[in-house]
């Protein structure tokens, strides 16, 4: 097959950062870009190879008919409508995470590409890639921690000046964004999350609105979890506090493994924790525990560009698995929504939710949103070698 020919739709912060990933791919080649600023596609030309044609709306893209797929990476609303289109189109999708803002939108788009099974659809969960990641992935499906308990995740790593929330008139925004730290920043941790260990069948969470900042979104969030085999979690995210944690711990009943500061560490019991405390005799009983270090690989160091470059590779041979599926990409939207809703509402929140309420809360937020928006774009520094 002739190299992949790809157009990166968005060329703000991700998108300008895609540039550069596409041109390391040999199978790709990147034929064109589009951004409705037009001036800021135009200041992107000494960076395109000679051939790559510059777009100012996805009509004009789609109608040149010049490329195989399409890396979606602009504002989240806007990936619903893209991707439908291009699926129409008969081209392939790389989405930008989240897939959409809704559990619902991210349901048109699957329903899009079910029409066409020949096209690949991929969604940038980049931190799948993560050499840790895909360990302590291995160990849980390889049931290394036994039956899993309880499961504490803790991010808070993701501080955010008031300066990145001016720096464009979508951001933190319900009607731009539809949502904060859930929408933003923790869907790579949300889709972790579920990829570990699948979506809880409820959650209940308090939900802070512009706790930290100027801004009418959530930046701080607890959620309970409860899963069907009666295990539980606790999910902490916020953009407010510095420097943070990001501290993943699983009980399991072969012992407690601690992810934190990109280490491994498994306390591994001596027999089954279950099996043990029903049948010792002692009341006050331990067991002897060891200590291990769980090696892993070196990362390449390019996370993004793996996604794209596998991408690419499942365009060219349908043998090859995509790290993250466009369909897997609901489960991640549908755990923060569920938590917003919780959250905002003070309710529990079941899993499949009720997507109708869902929407209605969104669009009662937007149609009542007093909040106003400041933005400062001229003086924001934003660096994306610093984003994940
Ligand atoms: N995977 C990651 O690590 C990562 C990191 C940052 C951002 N993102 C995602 O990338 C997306 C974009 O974020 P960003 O920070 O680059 O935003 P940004 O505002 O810097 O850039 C968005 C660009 O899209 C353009 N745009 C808006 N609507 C458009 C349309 N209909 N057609 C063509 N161009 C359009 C804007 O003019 C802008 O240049 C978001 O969904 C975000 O969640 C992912």
């Amino acid at each position: 097959m002739e190299k992949v020919r790809i157009a990166i739709i968005g060329v703000g912060n991700m998108g300008s950062a895609h540039i550069h990933f596409v041109q390391n791919i040999p199978d790709a080649e990147l034929a064109a870009i589009c951004d409705i600023d037009q001036a800021k596609a135009d200041s992107k030309r000494p960076e395109l190879p000679e051939k790559c044609r510059i777009f100012y709306s996805t009509d004009d893209l789609f109608q040149a008919e010049c490329v195989d797929a399409v890396i979606i990476a602009v504002p989240h609303y806007f990936h619903t409508p893209i991707a439908i289109e291009a699926f129409r189109r008969g081209l392939h999708v790389l989405c930008e995470k989240p897939i959409a803002v809704t559990k619902s939108d991210a349901r048109k788009m699957i329903d899009a590409h079910a029409k066409r099974p020949d096209l690949r659809f991929a969604l940038m969960f980049q931190q799948r890639t993560l050499q840790a990641h895909r360990k302590i992935k291995k160990l849980i499906d390889g049931g290394e921690f036994g039956r899993i308990l309880r499961v504490n995740w803790i991010v808070t790593d993701w501080f955010r000046s008031q300066s990145y929330y001016d720096s464009g008139t979508w951001r933190a925004t319900w009607s731009g964004e539809g949502g904060g730290v859930l929408l933003n920043q923790c869907p790579h941790h949300l889709d972790l999350f579920q990829w570990f260990f699948g979506l809880p069948e409820m959650v209940r969470s308090t939900v802070s609105i512009g706790k930290y900042h100027d801004i009418e979104v959530e930046d701080d969030v607890n959620t309970f979890c409860r899963f069907a085999d009666g295990s539980t979690g606790n999910f902490i995210t916020s953009t407010g506090e510095f420097p943070g944690t990001n501290r993943l711990e699983i009980s399991g009943t072969r012992g407690r493994m601690v992810f934190e500061d990109n280490v491994i560490k498994f306390k591994r019991t001596e027999e089954d924790v279950c099996e043990f405390c029903r049948t010792t005799p002692e009341s006050f009983p331990s067991m002897q525990t060891w200590d291990i270090t769980i090696p892993f690989g070196a990362d390449t160091g390019h996370p993004h560009q793996d996604v794209i470059a596998n991408f690419v590779a499942a365009i060219r041979d349908p043998e090859v698995k995509l790290i993250a599926n466009g369909e897997e990409g609901i489960r991640s939207v549908e755990f923060g929504n569920a938590m917003l809703y919780s959250g905002l509402k003070g309710v529990d929140v079941e899993i499949p939710m009720d997507t109708v309420a869902y929407d209605a809360m969104l669009q009662d937020l937007i149609r009542n949103s007093k909040h106003t928006k400041k933005t400062a774009a001229s003086k924001t520094v934003v660096n994306m070698a610093n984003s994940f």
